[in-house]
This record gives C-alpha cells, sequence and structure tokens, in this order.
C-alpha cells in the first residue's frame, strides 16, 4: 500500500470535515475570481494544499495510533512494572493518565486476588492441619481398643475419654468454622437490644467457676451498677466473653481472672484482665488473625485452634467497636471493648 494511501486511510475519519471546508473555499474562489484560468490554478493550489494536509493528518494519527497500540501490547505482555513506565508523548498526555491509572488499578486488582487465592489456600491448608489432629488422636484410641485394649480394664475408660475430648475439639472446630464463614460472607444476621449487663454477666461467669477452681486460679466479677443496660447482640457478646474469659483461664497459671465493667460516657468498658503468661509485643498483632497461635503446642494442648480472638474482632466490629489489648509477657493480660450504653 502506498503511503499516501495508508495516511489517507488514517486521516479518513477527517473527510466529512475537509470536504465542507475545501467546497467552502472553492465557493469562495469562484466567487473572487475574476477569470476561469485563474479559477482553475486557485482550485488546483487548493486541492495540492488538501491532498497534502490529508497525508499530514493522516501521518500523526498512524503515529500516535501505532504508540498507543505499542503501549497497549507491551501492557498485555507485561513490560511495564510500573505506571511511570508508560509514556506516550506530550500530545496524548490526558491519555497517558487515564492508561497509567487504569494499568495501576489492573495491577491492584490482579495483586488482590492473588492474595485472596493465598488467603484461601492457607485457610485450606489450616483448615485440613486442624482437622488431621484430632481425626488422627480419634483413630489411634480407636485402632487400639479395637485391637484388645477394649478388655484391658486399666486403659480402656482413659483411651475412650481421651477420643470423646478429641471429638469434643472437632465439634468446637467446627462450630468456629461455621461462625468465621458466616461473618465472612456476610451472612451473620445480629439483633441489637438493650439488656441489663449485671443479669447478663453473673451467669456467664458462674460457668467458668468451676474450670477456674480446678486450675486453682482466683475468679472477680468486679460490681457492676444494677441498672446499667447495654446494646448489643446479646448472643454474640456472650460469645465474645465465652472466649475472653476462657482464653483468660487457659492461659494463666497462677493468679487471677478479673472481669470489669466500666462506665465511660455514653458507654461502658467491658475488661476481662488475667495474671497468666502474657502476649510479647511481636505477637500481640497477630492474635486475632484467623488460626494464629502465639505457642501453637501448648494452645493445642489446651484444646485451642486460634479462631477464638479472630471471631471476638469480627463481633466487636459488628458492635461498630474495637477490641483492645494489652499485655506484658509474664505478667498477664487485659481484653477489652466499649458497647453503647
Ligand atoms: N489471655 C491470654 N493470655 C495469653 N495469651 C493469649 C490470651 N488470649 C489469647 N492468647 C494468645 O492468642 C492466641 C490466639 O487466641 P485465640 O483465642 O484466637 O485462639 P486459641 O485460644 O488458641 O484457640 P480457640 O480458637 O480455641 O480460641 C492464643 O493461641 C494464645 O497464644
Ligand atoms: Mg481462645
Amino acid at each position: 500500500m502506498s503511503r499516501l494511501k495508508e495516511n489517507y486511510l488514517y486521516s479518513r475519519v477527517f473527510i466529512p470535515e475537509f470536504l465542507s471546508f475545501g467546497l467552502i473555499i472553492i465557493l469562495i474562489t469562484l466567487i473572487l475570481s475574476d477569470s476561469f484560468i485563474k479559477f482553475f490554478i486557485i482550485l488546483a493550489l487548493i486541492i495540492i494544499f488538501f491532498i497534502r494536509l490529508i497525508d499530514s493528518v493522516g501521518r500523526k494519527r498512524k503515529t500516535q495510533i501505532r504508540i498507543i497500540q505499542k503501549a497497549i501490547d507491551d501492557i498485555r505482555n507485561n513490560m511495564f512494572s510500573s505506571p511511570d513506565e508508560i509514556k506516550l508523548g506530550k500530545q496524548l498526555f490526558e491519555l497517558e493518565s487515564d492508561i497509567k491509572s487504569m494499568f495501576l488499578k489492573t495491577q491492584n486488582d490482579i495483586a488482590n486476588l492473588k492474595k485472596l487465592e493465598q488467603v484461601r489456600t492457607e485457610f485450606l491448608g489450616n483448615v485440613s492441619h486442624e482437622l488431621r489432629t484430632p481425626i488422627f488422636a480419634i483413630q489411634g484410641y480407636l485402632e487400639t481398643l479395637l485391637e484388645g485394649a477394649i478388655d484391658d480394664n486399666r486403659v480402656n475408660k482413659i483411651f475412650l475419654s481421651k477420643a470423646f475430648h478429641h471429638t469434643n475439639n472437632l465439634n468446637n472446630l467446627l462450630h468456629d468454622l461455621i461462625d468465621i464463614s458466616m461473618i465472612e460472607s456476610g451472612q451473620m444476621r445480629m439483633s441489637f437490644r438493650y439488656f441489663n449487663m449485671k443479669d447478663f454477666i453473673d451467669p456467664i461467669v458462674q460457668d467458668f467457676a468451676l474450670l477456674a477452681e480446678e486450675k486453682h486460679i482466683g475468679m472477680i466479677l468486679h460490681e457492676i451498677r444494677p441498672k446499667l443496660e447495654v446494646f448489643g447482640d446479646k448472643t454474640r457478646i456472650k460469645q465474645v466473653l465465652t472466649n475472653l474469659i476462657s482464653n483468660a483461664i487457659k492461659y494463666t497459671e497462677q493468679g487471677k481472672v478479673e472481669i470489669m465493667v466500666l462506665d465511660e460516657g455514653k458507654f461502658c468498658r467491658i475488661i476481662v484482665r488475667d495474671s497468666g503468661i502474657g502476649i510479647s509485643e511481636k505477637d500481640l498483632g497477630r492474635i486475632f488473625e484467623r488460626f494464629y497461635r502465639v505457642d501453637k503446642d501448648r494452645s493445642r494442648s489446651v484444646g485451642g485452634t486460634g479462631l477464638g480472638l479472630a471471631i471476638v474482632k469480627h463481633i466487636i466490629e459488628a458492635h461498630n467497636s474495637r477490641i483492645d489489648v494489652k499485655s506484658s509477657p509474664g505478667l498477664g493480660s487485659e481484653f477489652s471493648f466499649l458497647l453503647k450504653k
């Protein structure tokens, strides 16, 4: 294809404008020129001028379109690592900034997808790992029993109760997983109401009294104003407190666990404090992640899967609040959150 024809194809979109402009000029020349010869000379000049114009406009357009095509091809072939590497030149600077922001958005979308994929894989890995532990244990005990231990009165009940203990762990894990997936898919429906704090908290703390006593840990529920009413989802807040108190007892070897409810203006602060092993600065930022445990073996031996605090965080955030934690290794931890009065 000749260069002129190619340039013509690129400037084709402007042909209606060229034609109307050319016609006006020809008409004016026709009116103003006094002889036919002069008119034809001017007409020839005008035609040459328009051919040059079409050629030059087409050339420019062709160059710009090629620059854009190259940028798109380079993006498609992953040639750029940052948007600043995309250059279209001065004349296309507006398009350049649009392409740059589109590139940045695509890059972020891809990064998010990759992160999500990684989280999903990690989650599945964690779930299967957590499932494997109790299932293997149950299988082991049952197998030993079937192979003859069932008739050995010294061990049969111990093995059965150990297997039963692991079915409990399995059941807890299943419930936590259902909660996590409901919360994260936005399916957990909350039902907010006012309820009396003292009536609510007394039985929860009572339920843990025996557990604390078995570990020789003091369990102190500080005085709560009898008429204190708070706003929240009672069932979910019970879940939060149960998790926090059970952690406090689990991770405390001696001393006490205290539960306090303090007035803070329009809110009240619920505090669960213990004198347990505490959490290091490094781990504090991570304990709310799913499956995160400071000491996996220790936590697993007390039946923990590391989902408790992740659920607590979600529930408290669904109350438009935040869970705060202060802790010193060896001295104890304090978890607290605000609820609207
Ligand atoms: N009161 C506490 N004192 C010391 N460490 C704690 C305390 N509460 C939580 N932790 C640490 O944070 C980790 C995460 O807590 P989380 O409640 O999410 O998991 P878990 O107790 O191990 O298991 P579960 O899913 O059964 O609750 C725990 O494994 C523990 O290491
Ligand atoms: Mg826990």
